[in-house]
């Protein structure tokens, strides 16, 4: 298929906890797809703790997203700095934690229609942790969202919290009825008094009130499909985490969930991080870099891990 001018896939990388590999994985997401001759650019959205360009192995920049946001002058384009790769691009994240790290609305939404506007085939969102509503915005404005995940019981819960506080935000920005945004936002706390337990559920109550509201949210609960990537794998059952998910978001959430992969524990992460010399750059043959390009197959492609 060849390319509709202005046409662009925004990915953004989410997982509701720090630490787990988001910046790791969307700089060598933005190298596998600039190597591959894709022109991409990676933006920092982590309002609070921006360092991608240590993930990258440039200097903190001059300019940043935060210029971007607190002057209107300032075009997106003039926030966008070369990489030492062709076709990858950086939009640095914020340094001064107070400048936008809360965003005003109308702030938010120029910066949002910049990012659609960027002439890019791939854009590459690198989410801060937690689940506040910026950072929701952000994974709701892209067309494919990734979680990270460790196999660890606390990783596992932030990530379906993630997705439940997602889903729910996507079907309130959907509606402007006032009873139907109150039934969001009572169902989001588990014990509601509706006795709302599931997303299924919410869409019933809904489709009850307002069934017109509730076919709209019906066709927004099929169309939200997040992907997950499980990070530090060290055993197999590590990996079925993977497909433990799957399932669970299917039978709990009823929503279609996509395990992409996964990235086994390598030291060689960490010494390229302290390195500052991406894993991905130089075409290395080791275990992280052919599970990133699994992963990067996977998306690109729409397909998941094929159950063992
Ligand atoms: N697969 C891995 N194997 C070993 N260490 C890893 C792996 N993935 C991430 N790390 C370590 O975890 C640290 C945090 O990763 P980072 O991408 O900065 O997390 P986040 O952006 O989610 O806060 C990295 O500095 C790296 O040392
Ligand atoms: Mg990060």
């Amino acid at each position: 298929m060849g390319r509709i001018l202005g046409e662009k896939e925004i990915i953004a990388i989410g997982g509701g906890k720090g630490g787990v590999g988001k910046s790791f994985l969307a700089s060598n997401l933005g190298i596998l797809l600039a190597k591959s001759k894709k022109s991409t650019v990676l933006i920092d959205a982590d309002l609070g703790g921006a360092n991608l360009h240590t993930c990258l192995g440039v200097n903190p920049p001059d300019i940043t997203l935060s210029d971007f946001v607190n002057n209107s002058h300032i075009r997106i384009e003039d926030v966008v700095l070369r990489t030492s790769l062709e076709n990858l691009s950086l939009i640095s994240g914020a340094h001064d934690i107070l400048g936008i790290a809360n965003p005003k609305y109308s702030q938010k939404l120029r910066l949002f229609k910049a990012i659609e506007s960027l002439d890019v085939e791939y854009v590459i969102l690198d989410l801060g942790a937690g689940t506040n509503n910026n950072t929701l915005d952000f994974f709701l404005l892209a067309d494919k969202g990734v979680l990270v995940v460790l196999p660890e019981p606390t990783s596992i819960e932030n990530a379906y919290r993630f997705i439940k506080s997602s889903l729910y935000r996507k079907l309130k920005l959907l509606t402007n009825e006032p009873h139907v945004r109150m039934v969001i936002e009572k169902a989001m706390d588990r014990k509601n008094n509706l006795g709302i337990r599931s997303p299924v559920e919410l869409v019933e109550h809904i489709s009850r009130l307002d069934s017109r509201v509730g076919n709209q949210l019906e066709e927004a609960m099929s169309s939200f499909r997040p992907r997950i990537v499980l990070n530090q794998v060290r055993s197999l059952s590590d990996i079925r985490m993977g497909y433990s998910m799957q399932n669970a978001c299917e039978k709990f959430f009823g929503l279609r969930v996509d395990f992409l992969g996964y990235l086994e524990s390598d030291d060689q992460v960490w010494q390229s991080i302290r390195k500052r010399q991406p894993i991905t750059l130089n075409g290395e043959h080791g275990k992280s870099a052919r599970n990133l390009r699994t992963i990067n197959y996977n998306l690109m492609n729409n397909l998941q891990m094929k159950p063992e």
